[in-house]
């Protein structure tokens, strides 16, 4: 099946929607939040539970977003309705779109208080703001940036505005055209902050950081951590991913797609690590210093490099640009369910949305100012935001679009649309089933304090587990034997 009635938009180039997907994917979810994780939650075994959760759940889950995307064309709750009723599934299913909808919105409306202080650190950068400070300056100076709320929502409604524009120019002429050159540039960028950093000290201290591997060092809440940000980092059960997918042509190979936006994403967050932690350590300051972590270690290299000024400033504008590529991506699923539902245009879609996300941002960002003492269960209303979307919606989301593609949708059509060589296919169709699931069931358990999981004791069971699994899965869905044998 595929909804031809109803023509959709495609991606223009051959690129497009390996650029925009990147686009959406690279973002402060790399460069802000993956080293300031990485860094409270201890490093290397961090690192690495992530890099498994990527490779384990968050490839084979955007390969079944994609698919559903483009099988379905159109918003996440409407291309999951139309796919789950072709294969005669519960309408239940798309409760899932909805969720992955209203996933999208919730960061959003964190995300542009993020990509404020982007913009206000490069606002900064250029008009010398952060010249001659000191490691305890860096601090105030982020203190002082977060406490005025007229500066901080200044910041941010620019991101909002910024954003709705893009977005309420169209998939081709908005989103299409700014990602092709962003990416390579941020790229680039970080290449000159690494070799600054091998140069400047506390070099191999950042790597034994990020990959020597400590068991002992990662709590049930840093698992958990790190599936969420191995979702978030990939822009998955989110809408963004599958709405994008909905726009790509039907030739384009959703294997290969999926993979160079996963290394891609992968590169960049590892980069921006390898970039930060040196200076982090060459200076004395603390790795678990949490979200301010890039905006008071970066400025101090920049000071000590030749042409720092400009390095600096240079960097900013990418890190914004790589939130707004990323921001985008996050409306787009509302703004495509409204167009294709509601009958109104994108720009007044986009406009509607921006308003709402304008007010709910505002109060994400007065978490860090006024309303500093409005907490439930000592989060603030923006850390809550972040909570529930990364650590809960988005691993159920994914649990939920990986049950549905491995056990109700219809193995041919699914077949069909993933295109991919019959070995390929029997891999993807056992991580949909069983490892991914599986693994975020384990991690949820884990961190409800119902089972515990430790490095190196409990893997053997787990692994017998998913062969007991996976042998009663396989005898009870004999489709699956369909699936192999023809
Ligand atoms: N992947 C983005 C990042 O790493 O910054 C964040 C993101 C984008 C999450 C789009 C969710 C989404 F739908």
């Amino acid at each position: 099946m595929t909804n031809d009635s109803q023509p959709r938009t495609q991606w223009l180039g051959r690129w497009g929607f390996v650029l925009a997907a990147t686009g959406s994917a690279v973002g402060l979810g790399n460069v802000w939040k993956f080293p300031y994780m990485t860094g409270e939650y201890g490093g290397g075994a961090f690192v690495l539970v992530y890099l498994a959760c990527i490779l384990a759940i968050g490839v084979p889950v955007m390969m079944t977003e994609i698919a559903l995307g483009r099988r379905g064309r159109g918003s996440p709750i409407d291309a999951i309705r139309r796919v789950t009723a072709e294969s005669k599934g519960a309408s239940a299913w798309s409760l899932l779109g909805w969720m992955a909808m209203l996933c999208g919105f919730m960061i959003l409306c964190f995300y542009v208080v993020v990509a404020g202080w982007s913009f206000s650190y490069l606002w900064k950068m250029l008009t010398g703001g952060l010249a001659g400070s000191s490691v305890d300056d860096m601090a105030a100076i982020f203190g002082a940036n977060n406490a005025n709320p007229f500066n901080l929502g200044f910041w941010s409604t620019l991101v909002t505005v910024a954003t709705m524009v893009i977005v309420g120019k169209g998939v081709q002429a908005g989103i299409e055209k700014s990602v092709s050159w962003m990416m390579p540039g941020m790229v680039v960028m970080l290449v000159i902050m690494i070799v600054y950093g091998a140069f400047s000290g506390g070099f191999g201290e950042a790597v034994q950081f990020l990959f020597a591997f400590n068991a002992g060092s990662l709590s049930s809440e840093g698992m958990l951590a790190a599936m969420g940000h191995a979702f978030f980092t990939l822009s998955l059960a989110s809408g963004a991913i599958l709405t994008y997918g909905s726009y790509l042509p039907r030739h384009a190979s959703i294997g290969r797609t999926t993979l160079s936006v996963a290394v891609a994403d992968t590169l960049v967050a590892l980069m921006a690590g390898l970039a930060i932690f040196p200076v982090i350590f060459a200076n004395g300051m603390e790795p678990g210093s949490g979200p301010g972590l890039i905006f008071m270690s970066l400025p101090l290299a920049f000071q000590a490099m030749p042409m720092g000024t400009l390095f600096g400033v240079l960097f900013f504008v990418m890190l914004s640009m790589a939130a707004l590529t990323s921001s985008i991506s996050m409306v787009e699923a509302t703004v495509s369910w409204l167009t294709d539902n509601k009958g109104i245009s994108r720009r007044t879609a986009s406009w509607g949305i921006g308003i709402v996300l304008w007010v709910i941002s505002t109060l994400a960002m007065l978490s860090f100012n006024v309303g500093a003492d409005w907490t439930l269960a000592g989060k603030h209303f923006f850390d809550w935001l972040d909570y529930l979307t990364s650590r809960w919606m988005m691993p159920l989301g994914g649990l939920g679009v990986a049950l549905l593609a491995g056990f109700v949708l219809n193995s041919e059509s699914v077949r069909e649309e993933l295109g991919l060589s019959p070995a390929v296919h029997a891999l993807w169709l056992f991580m949909v089933r069983y490892v991914s699931p599986l693994g975020i069931v384990v991690i949820f358990l884990d961190a409800l304090g119902i089972a515990t999981l430790e490095f190196g004791v409990q893997w053997p069971w787990l692994l017998l587990a998913l062969a007991v699994i996976t042998l009663i899965g396989e005898l009870a869905s004999p489709r699956l034997m369909r699936t192999l044998s023809a």
